[in-house]
């Protein structure tokens, strides 16, 4: 793969899901991403890709690693941000997406979008012209995929014939972008949850697409035996999504899924061959205010914390972190690709 030509194929375009783009292009953003950290950590800066550039940051829910990674990533790389919050513009409640994105259009080169609908990221790229980047709608999460596939790059040195086990909420953005990234990079993605909280079979069916050309083996199932056997990475998330309200129907259902030691031992997977990931925000313990209120009034919770126990979260497994910090560097990967000057590209 020639990752500047991959990189310039993406030019001028908008970032809304995973399968808007070839298998070539998403691992080109992630091994960029890997680049850029690299430059940065040699020498202290990084390449003014969007030198002078103005880049809208609309966020229709609440975020601290994509707002970060946009602001800081911004700033790295020479643009000028500017954040919109959930509550205090007109947007929504006073003017259209389609009035909105055409004065974004006017006003900025580029814009990331955090909000409820697909559709909405369609018509804010239709009617803006410029490109949008999806920063997590109800059904994707792609910029949470650059970071993810790239940590699991870091960590294992390749991306094909590794098994990742998503548990939990198996319909959410982030199983999503999980089942069909994996499937596109050759990633053998199995998600495991209760029947009812299965992806829909359009998205297995287009993960099913891009694993036969990548080899991938993904899997859909309820047995927690069956698929995190064999796993190197288990990956959970909130079992209640931005947007959703439905705790108590939540926990009765994925209580069983809960990732503990007693899980990841029953991967079978060697020593060294085993991580936990997580997207976060994270309930593994009683120091926030709604895992807090969760733990006092679901007795069901024999222990704080949900979808994950604080052992597991803070044990050696854990790569939360690192994962969290490489949203940055790949969200200044997709900013870079797509608006960027790529004439000032060099390889790190
Ligand atoms: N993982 C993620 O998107 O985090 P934020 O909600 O903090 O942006
Ligand atoms: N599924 C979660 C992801 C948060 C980053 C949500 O949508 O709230």
């Amino acid at each position: 793969m020639n990752l500047k030509s991959e990189l310039e194929s993406m030019q001028g375009r908008s970032f809304l899901k995973e399968a808007d783009f070839t298998p070539e292009q998403i691992e080109a953003l992630i091994d960029f991403g890997i680049n850029l950290k690299h430059e940065k950590q040699e020498k202290g800066k990084v390449t003014p890709y969007l030198h002078d550039k103005d880049i809208v940051l609309l966020f229709q829910k609440t975020s601290t690693r994509t707002r970060l990674s946009f602001e800081l990533g911004g700033d790295d790389l020479g643009a000028n941000t500017a954040y919109i919050d959930p509550t205090s513009s007109q947007f929504g409640k006073k003017e259209s997406v389609e009035d909105s994105a055409r004065a974004f259009g006017e006003l900025a080169d580029g814009i990331e979008y955090r909000g409820f609908e697909q559709a909405d990221m369609e018509t804010m790229a239709k009617y803006s012209g410029v490109p949008v980047w999806n920063g997590l709608s109800n059904e994707w999460h792609p910029t949470q995929m650059i970071a993810d596939f790239m940590t699991i790059k870091e960590n294992f040195g390749h991306l094909k014939g590794i098994t990742l086990a998503f548990v939990g909420d198996g319909r959410n953005n982030v199983a999503n972008s999980l089942l069909v990234c994996g499937s596109m990079l050759g990633v053998n993605v199995h998600i495991v949850a209760p029947d009812s909280l299965h992806p829909t079979q359009e998205v297995q069916d287009l993960a099913n697409v891009y694993a036969k050309k990548s080899g991938a083996k993904p899997m859909v199932t309820s047995s927690i035996d069956e698929g995190v056997k064999n796993a190197n990475i288990v990956y959970t998330d909130v079992w209640v999504s931005m947007g959703e309200n439905n705790w108590e129907d939540r926990i009765n259902a994925l209580l069983p899924y809960q990732v503990n030691m007693e899980m990841m031992k029953k991967t079978g997977t060697p020593e060294g061959q085993l991580i936990f990931m997580h997207c976060l925000p994270a309930f593994h313990d009683k120091n926030t205010i709604k895992g807090n209120e969760a733990f006092e009034k679901y007795a069901q919770l024999k222990t704080p914390g949900m979808e994950v126990t604080d052992e597991v979260f803070r044990s050696k497994f854990g790569r939360q972190f690192e994962e969290a910090g490489n949203r940055k560097h790949s969200i200044m990967a997709i900013m870079a690709a797509t608006l960027g000057d790529l004439n000032l590209f060099k390889e790190y």
